[in-house]
């Protein structure tokens, strides 16, 4: 028999919460028969939405993609929990509060196509609504910034897109999906998919949500439809009339990629103070905007937000190059990791 160890999290609102692990089990899988259930979806190194930090305690960590652990972040203590087995008593920090580790299973409903909608830049808008369950409970709520995994039809294949509304009572969820040339979920989407359609979903799931502590300014930096959980939380902020000063850099590569324009113009209108910008890296001679990466418009706010002595909550979300890029200039001005909140997109 392999030997066991004592894993302990220490959660974002500093709680804790401890299983047992044996020397041959992942922490994912140890937890779940411990029936704690943490944020997983590839279960195979791949999405990086179960990454931890361990604070204490040897550990082997089995191959896993770059982009959902970088060398940089796994030299600094990071791990894939799906993908770490203990070698003796660990300590680990999990980006979720205790209250987002939930006990059983993740719910699976039963959802509708309400809408498939052309958002223009390529990207897919997907409206759902939850089914009522066998005990006519509709389960729809989740906090912004989460995802849900969606089935396609007739297939065990999933995929994870977060949620782009507000949680609400009518069990609607909206999704914003880039439209990939050979994604399996895209070809569905694009020639099958249609209003009435019944599909399997899991969830929701994720640690990526508004750090509701305290009145520090909120900035939001997305790429492509990383800006998707981002528009839930704005919803959300506007519909609560929160009143952080707030700031969306919304980055994509060219004009041609444009979407949910309308949308943030909207919240600029509702939610009281954000401002937003959209950025595009390989702008037309004519693009009035912000010339660069949502990193480099990023930057030169966060160092004369530190020269006045702000230190903003940092909310980013889209692919690895831009989630890296974005840590690297907050740790090299100085601003806290634990002021950092990152979702990585990554292709599938
Ligand atoms: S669940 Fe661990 S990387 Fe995807």
């Amino acid at each position: 028999m392999s030997q066991t160890y004592s894993i302990c999290l220490n959660t974002q609102d500093g709680k804790e919460i401890s299983f047992d692990c044996a020397a041959d089990e992942n922490l994912i899988d140890a937890a779940a028969q411990a029936n704690i259930t943490l944020p997983a979806v590839c279960h195979e190194g791949n999405c990086g939405a179960c990454h931890g930090h361990c604070k204490s305690g040897e550990y082997e960590q089995k191959s896993h993609s770059s982009g959902a652990l970088s060398e940089q972040d796994e030299e600094h203590g990071g791990i894939l929990m799906c993908r770490t087995f203990p070698r003796g008593d660990m300590i680990v920090e999990v980006t979720s509060d205790l209250s987002h580790i939930t006990s059983g299973p993740v719910p699976e409903p039963v959802c509708e196509v309400l809408a498939v909608d052309d958002m223009g830049g390529n990207v897919c808008r997907l409206l759902l609504k939850v089914l009522p369950d066998e005990q006519g409970a509709i389960n729809a709520e989740f906090e912004p910034g989460q995802f849900m995994e969606l089935e396609i039809p007739g297939t065990d294949i999933r995929r994870a897109y977060s949620i782009s509304n507000a949680p609400n009572w009518s069990g609607e969820l909206e999704f914003m999906i880039r439209l990939q040339p050979h994604g399996k979920f895209s070809s569905w989407l694009l020639n099958d998919a249609k209003v009435g359609d019944q599909l399997n979903t899991k969830g929701p799931e994720g640690s990526f949500l508004l750090h509701q502590a305290g009145i520090a300014p909120r900035r939001f930096v997305a790429g492509g439809t990383g800006v998707a959980p981002m528009l839930s939380m704005l919803r959300q902020m506007a519909e609560f009339q929160e009143t952080h000063e707030s700031h969306l850099y919304f980055g994509l590569t060219s004009e041609e990629d444009l979407f949910a324009i309308d949308e943030i113009e909207e919240l600029k209108a509702s939610v009281a103070n954000l401002t937003a910008e959209v950025c595009i890296w390989k702008p037309t001679a004519t693009w009035q905007g912000f010339r660069g990466s949502p990193v480099d418009a990023f930057k030169r706010d966060l160092e004369a937000d530190l020269a006045k002595g702000i230190k903003p909550d940092v909310y980013l979300c889209g692919p690895p190059g831009l989630i890296d890029a974005a840590e690297k200039v907050a740790e090299e001005l100085g601003l806290p990791h634990t002021s950092l909140f990152s979702e990585r997109f990554l292709p599938g």
